[in-house]
C-alpha cells in the first residue's frame, strides 16, 4: 500500500516510516516540521535504503492536502501530526484544538473528497483519564482533564460519528482505526533515530537520558507518596518500534476486514514500571548515575496506568516484544551518540 504519514518526521511517525518500508509498503511523508527535523527522514532513508517523497506543510492546509492526494495515489493515511504537550495545551488551548481537532477535520474532508477511506489515528491512553482500576481495557470509560487529552477524545468521537453516519446511509465508506498509545520510549536499535524533544523535556525518559548525558543536573521525581509499592507513579512504557509495528498490523487489519465500527486498540505492554524502576533500569543500561530528588506531585498526574493489550494481540496478532532493558539500551545508544538530538 502507499501510505500518507502526517507527522512522519516526528518521533513515532519516523519510526513507523521504517516499520512500513520494511514491510514493503510505500510512504509519502507530510509534516510541518514544527516539532521535528528532516534529519530524521534522512536517517529513515539511511536505515532502509529506500527513498520517498516528503511534503513540508500543515494538515490544516486543505490545498496542500488536495495536491498531495492528486499527485500521489494514496491508499491509506496514518495521522500522527499533532501537538502533544499537556502543560502547553493548558496555556494554549486554541492552538491544540486548531492543530489536533481542526487539522483532523480538514484531513478527513480532503480524504473524503479524494475517496481515501482508511485512516489510522494516533490517540493516547490519556483518554482514560484517571482509570478506576488497572489493567485498562478499551471498554473503560473515557474522560480527560486537559485540552491535549480533550483534543484526542474529540477526534475519537468525530471518527465514531463518521462511522455512525456511514451506517445510517448504508455507504460503508470509512475504515477507521484508533490506536491508544501508552508511554512510548526507546529508539531505533541503530542509534540513528530517537526522540528529540525541543527545550527541556516534559516526559520522563528523555529527561532521564539528558540527566545521564550531563545536559541536565538531576531528575525531579514527581511524587513519592502515591498508593503504589514504592510510592512513585507507575506507567506502561512501550518501545517505539513495537508501537510502530502495531500501526503496520492495524493497517493490515483494516485492509483485510470491511469494518462497520471504529476499531480501537490499546498499544501497551501490559506491564507497569515505577519512576524509580525506570531510573534504575536506565542506570544499568547506561552505566551512568541518574541523580534525582523527590518533589511534589505534578498536577494532573495519576498514580498508575497500564494497558490490557489483549485485544490487539487477539485481533491484530500484535504483541510488544521488546523488554525494559532493550528500551533503555536503545534509548541510551541514541542519546549518547546524538547528545544534541538531530542537530548533533
Ligand atoms: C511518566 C511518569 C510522572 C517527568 C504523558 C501524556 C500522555 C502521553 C505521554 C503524549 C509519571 C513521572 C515525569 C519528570 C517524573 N502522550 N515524571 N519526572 O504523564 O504518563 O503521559 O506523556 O504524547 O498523554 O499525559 O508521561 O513521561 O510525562 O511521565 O517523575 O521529570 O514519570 O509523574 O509518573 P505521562 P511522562
Amino acid at each position: 500500500m502507499r501510505v500518507l504519514i502526517t507527522g512522519g518526521a516526528g518521533y513515532i511517525g519516523s519510526h513507523t516510516c521504517i516499520a512500513l518500508l520494511e514491510e514493503g509498503h510505500e510512504i509519502v511523508v507530510f509534516d510541518n516540521l514544527s516539532n521535528s527535523s528532516l534529519v530524521s527522514l534522512e536517517r529513515v532513508r539511511q536505515i532502509t535504503g529506500k527513498t520517498f517523497p516528503v511534503i513540508v506543510d500543515d494538515v490544516t492546509d486543505r490545498l496542500a492536502l488536495d495536491s498531495v492526494f492528486s499527485e500521489h495515489k494514496i491508499d491509506a493515511v496514518m495521522h500522527f501530526a499533532g501537538k502533544k504537550a499537556v502543560g502547553e495545551s493548558c496555556v494554549e488551548p486554541l492552538m491544540y484544538y486548531q492543530n489536533n481537532v481542526a487539522g483532523t477535520l480538514i484531513l478527513c474532508e480532503a480524504m473524503k473528497a479524494h475517496e481515501i477511506s482508511t485512516l489510522i489515528f494516533s490517540s493516547s491512553a490519556t483518554v482514560y483519564g484517571d482509570p478506576h482500576s488497572t489493567p485498562i481495557t478499551e471498554e473503560f470509560p473515557l474522560s480527560t482533564t486537559n485540552p491535549y487529552g480533550q483534543s484526542k477524545l474529540m477526534v475519537e468521537n468525530i471518527l465514531r460519528d463518521l462511522m455512525a453516519a456511514d451506517n445510517l446511509s448504508g455507504k460503508n465508506f470509512w475504515q477507521l482505526g484508533i490506536l491508544r498509545y501508552f508511554n512510548p520510549v526507546g529508539a531505533h536499535s541503530s542509534g540513528l533515530m530517537g526522540e528529540d524533544p525541543q527545550g527541556i523535556p516534559n516526559n520522563l525518559l528523555p529527561y532521564i537520558a539528558q540527566v545521564a548525558v550531563g545536559k541536565l543536573d538531576k531528575l525531579s521525581v514527581f511524587g513519592g507518596d502515591y498508593p503504589t509499592p514504592d510510592g512513585r507513579g507507575i506507567r506502561d512504557y512501550i518501545h517505539v518500534m513495537d508501537l510502530a509495528e502495531g500501526h503496520v498490523k492495524a493497517l493490515h487489519f483494516l485492509s483485510m476486514n470491511n469494518v462497520s465500527d471504529c476499531q480501537v486498540w490499546n498499544l501497551g505492554t501490559g506491564n507497569g514500571y515505577s519512576v524509580l524502576e525506570m531510573v534504575k533500569a536506565f542506570e544499568a543500561a547506561s552505566q551512568c548515575p541518574v541523580p534525582y530528588e523527590i518533589t511534589s506531585r505534578r498536577s494532573g498526574d495519576i498514580a498508575e496506568c497500564w494497558a490490557d493489550p489483549s485485544k490487539a494481540k487477539r485481533e491484530l496478532g500484535w504483541k510488544a516484544g521488546r523488554n525494559l532493558q532493550v528500551m533503555m539500551e536503545d534509548a541510551w545508544r541514541w542519546q549518547s551518540s546524538n547528545p544534541k538530538g538531530y542537530s548533533s
